[in-house]
C-alpha cells in the first residue's frame, strides 16, 4: 500500500480502534487473563482447563449452579482448594472493581443455546 493510502486507512479506523478497545474491556482482560485456563468461549477446554477439570460457563445449566456474588468472589479472591491450595490466582491486584464485575457479566453472555435434545 502506497503511504499516502496507509495514511488515510489509519485515519479511519482509529478513531473506530479507540472505540472498540473501549468498549471490548471485558474481552480484552478475559482474553488477557482468563483465556489461558478458562478457554477463549468460557468452556473451559483449554490444556490447562482441562487439567484443573474447569466449568463449562457455555453451558446454562452450569451457569444456573453460579450466582453472580460466587462469579465476582471467585474473579476477585480467587480460588484455593481444600488444603489451601491455590487453585486459580486472585485478581485483586491486577483489576479494578468494576473490570472484575464487568468480566462476571462477561461469563454471563457465554450460554450458548442447549442443542436440540437427540431424538
Ligand atoms: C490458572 C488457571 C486460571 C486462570 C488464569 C483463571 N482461572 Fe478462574 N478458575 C480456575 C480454577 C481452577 C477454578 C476453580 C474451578 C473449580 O473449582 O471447579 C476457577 C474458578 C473460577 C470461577 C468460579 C466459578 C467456577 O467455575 O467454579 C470464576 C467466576 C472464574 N474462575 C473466573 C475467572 C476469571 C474472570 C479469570 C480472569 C480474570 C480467571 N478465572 C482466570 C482457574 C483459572
Amino acid at each position: 500500500m502506497n503511504p499516502v493510502r496507509l495514511l488515510a486507512c489509519a485515519l479511519v479506523l482509529s478513531p473506530l480502534a479507540a472505540f472498540v478497545t473501549n468498549a471490548a474491556d471485558a474481552p480484552a482482560n478475559w482474553t488477557k487473563h482468563c483465556a489461558k485456563c478458562h478457554a477463549a468461549d468460557g468452556s473451559g477446554t483449554t490444556k490447562m482447563g482441562k487439567k484443573l477439570q474447569l466449568k463449562d460457563y457455555t453451558k446454562q445449566a452450569v451457569q444456573a449452579k453460579l450466582t453472580d456474588a460466587e462469579l465476582l468472589k471467585a474473579t476477585v479472591d480467587g480460588v484455593v482448594d481444600e488444603a489451601g491450595k491455590e487453585r486459580m490466582p486472585a485478581y485483586k491486584e491486577k483489576l479494578s472493581d468494576q473490570e472484575a464485575k464487568d468480566l462476571v457479566a462477561y461469563i454471563r453472555t457465554m450460554v450458548k443455546p442447549e442443542a436440540e435434545p437427540a431424538k
